[in-house]
Formats: C-alpha cells, structure tokens, sequence
C-alpha cells in the first residue's frame, strides 16, 4: 500500500477564532485571519492497510492510544464515508517542534493529516475542500492549508466556512517571535475551551464587533500599514482573553511573565519598534514584528528575566504532499 506524505506549517491568528455556533462541524462564532508559521511543521504520513482493525498513530515517535487516537479516528471516518473505502490507517505524525513548548500543534497536525488522507483514501479535493476538511479536525487547521497571511470565512453553512490566501508569503515580510514563558503543555484545551465561550456575557461583543475588527486587519494587511496591524491584533486578543476571564468556569491563561511581556511590547512599540502582541489559548507571547524590528524584538524577549527560549518564524506557505 501507499504511504502518503504531507507537511503543513502552524499559524498565528491575528483575529481570534473563539467559539463555535455547530461545534461537531466546528462552524465557528466569527471569522479569523493569521500567518502561516513557515519555521515550524508537522510533517505527516498515511498508509491505509487492508489489515489493520483500526487506525493507528504514533506521534513524536510514541504510539497513541485514548483521546489523541479518538480524535484521528473520528477525522479519518470522514475521508472514509466521502471515498467509500473502508481500510484503516497507519498514521504517522512528527512536529519540528517539541509538543511541550506549548505551541497549537492541532492546525498544522489536522492540515497535514487532511492532505496526506484525501490522497491515501484517493479523494481528489481542491484547495477550499481541503480547508473544509481540515476543520473538522481542529478550526485553526482550515487556516493552515493555504499560505501566506490567510482568511477563514464564518460561512453559512459546512460548503461555505473555508479558509484562503488574502496575501501571498512574500507579500510582507514580517515575523512572528514566540517569547517560551512555559513548556507544560495547557490544562484547559481549545475544544473545551470554545464550548464555554457562549457562557461569558462578553461573547455578544465580541462577536457584533468581529466584522469591523476583520475589516481593520484585512485592509492593514494589504496596505503594509503596521500601526493599524498593531492595534488590531492587540485588541482583538485582548478581547479573546476577557472572553475566557469572564467564561464560566472562568480561563486563566495568562502568568504573569506573559502581562510583564506584553506590557514591555506596548512600550517598545511606543518608543518607535514595530513590534506588537497576541497570545492563544496559553501563556506564550506571540510578537509580530517587521524584519527590520526582528533581531532587536527577538533579543529583548530573550533578556526578559524568565523566558525560556525564543523561537523566530517568517511568513510561510500552505500544506503540500511531498513526492515519494
Ligand atoms: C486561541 O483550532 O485549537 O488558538 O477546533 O477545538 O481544535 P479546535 O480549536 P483550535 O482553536 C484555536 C484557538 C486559538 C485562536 C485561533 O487560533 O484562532
């Protein structure tokens, strides 16, 4: 049988996807937009074996069972109901990236294993089905099948919620400095965490005032207009977080290390630095800049006192099958 290879890169959401309206179709509240990660990847093979009586998946060189495994198999049932085909698969998924930085492995690892699968299981999908697919793995892996600064629509319906290139990868050079401030992986998990957005009286904000913030980064993207990028990207995960502060039961994922970094960006930016904040569902600090701000951003974080390490990436492309 055939193995199948794909990577896929991880993404940086500068508008947040938090909370779904379907959560088994995983149709989300709002629409998001991010950066595609291109010095991180999950790289991902599938071969379907006649033999097998269940899919199989070793990730990071260890063999899974429980939860990890549930969620492959759940996925993969997919491919299997749209092929008509019924073999099982042998998954196996590496990160370039140690799980335990506590960096959303869910985007590149769903985006990679939805492109090797359409191919193992013979599914010929375009980009937008693909997109589609991979959401339904984990949201965040829709926005990982296409490249460079990308949009994933809120849609209508299953056909409609997909994720395409707004900008190309080499449209503007900015980069993303991922400031470590923990290496636990996080103890409340996106999937949990998006059911409990509807419970803090802040969601409806948010979301009546998602198309405007969309707007605002989509037209700094294209125009290169930083300042406007900054303020969009900070307010919008500051809402994200006053959403999870106030849910019910409430979302902590800040430390302190992580509001000292933020408070230390806001004034580097201030000071003349393009430099500017996000954090996902955990403490690490994502700090976008521009490649002239790059070696002085990712130096700063790296002297803050208790940061772990610093992991630079520029702009990257989509999910692509590697040839055997
Ligand atoms: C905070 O895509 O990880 O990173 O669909 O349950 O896998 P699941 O959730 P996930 O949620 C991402 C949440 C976020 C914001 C974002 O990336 O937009």
């Amino acid at each position: 049988m055939h193995e199948y290879t794909a990577i896929a890169h991880p993404n940086i959401a500068f508008i947040k996807y938090w909370g779904n309206r379907e959560n088994d179709l995983r149709l989300p509240a709002n629409g998001s937009i991010s950066m595609s990660l291109g010095a991180l990847e999950t790289r991902t093979s599938v071969t379907l074996l006649p033999e097998l009586i269940s899919d199989e998946l070793e990730l990071d060189g260890s063999l899974q069972s429980g939860s990890a495994l549930e969620r492959v198999s759940i996925f993969l049932e997919i491919f299997r109901s749209i092929s008509g085909r019924h073999e099982f698969a042998r998954v196996v998924s590496d990160n370039s990236f140690p799980q335990s930085a506590g960096i959303a492995s869910s985007a590149s690892a769903f985006a990679a294993l939805a492109l090797a699968a359409s191919h193992a299981y013979e599914l010929l999908l375009t980009e937008r089905e693909l997109s589609i697919l991979a959401r339904r793995g984990s949201g965040s892996a829709a926005r990982s099948i296409p490249s460079g600064f990308v949009e994933w629509h809120r849609g209508s319906s299953n056909d409609d919620s997909f994720a395409e290139t707004i900008a190309p990868l080499d449209y503007w050079p900015l980069w993303d400095c991922i400031a470590l401030v923990e290496d636990q992986p996080k103890k409340v998990g996106s999937t949990l965490g998006h059911q409990l957005a509807d419970t803090s009286p802040l969601q409806s904000a948010r979301l009546q005032d998602a198309d405007r913030r969309l707007d605002l980064c989509r037209k700094s993207i294209l125009e290169k207009d930083f300042a406007k990028l900054a303020d969009v990207i900070e307010l919008d995960s500051n809402m994200m977080h006053a959403v999870m502060l106030t849910s019910c039961p409430p979302l902590m994922y800040w430390s302190p290390l992580s509001v000292e970094i933020m408070r230390q960006v806001s004034g580097w930016r201030t000071g003349g630095l393009e430099a500017a904040y996000t954090l996902d569902a955990g403490p690490n600090v994502h700090v976008i800049c521009s490649a002239d701000a790059r070696p002085r951003v990712s130096h700063q974080l790296s002297e803050i006192q208790g940061v772990l390490d610093v992991i630079v990436s520029p702009v990257g492309g989509g999910a692509f099958l590697i040839p055997h």
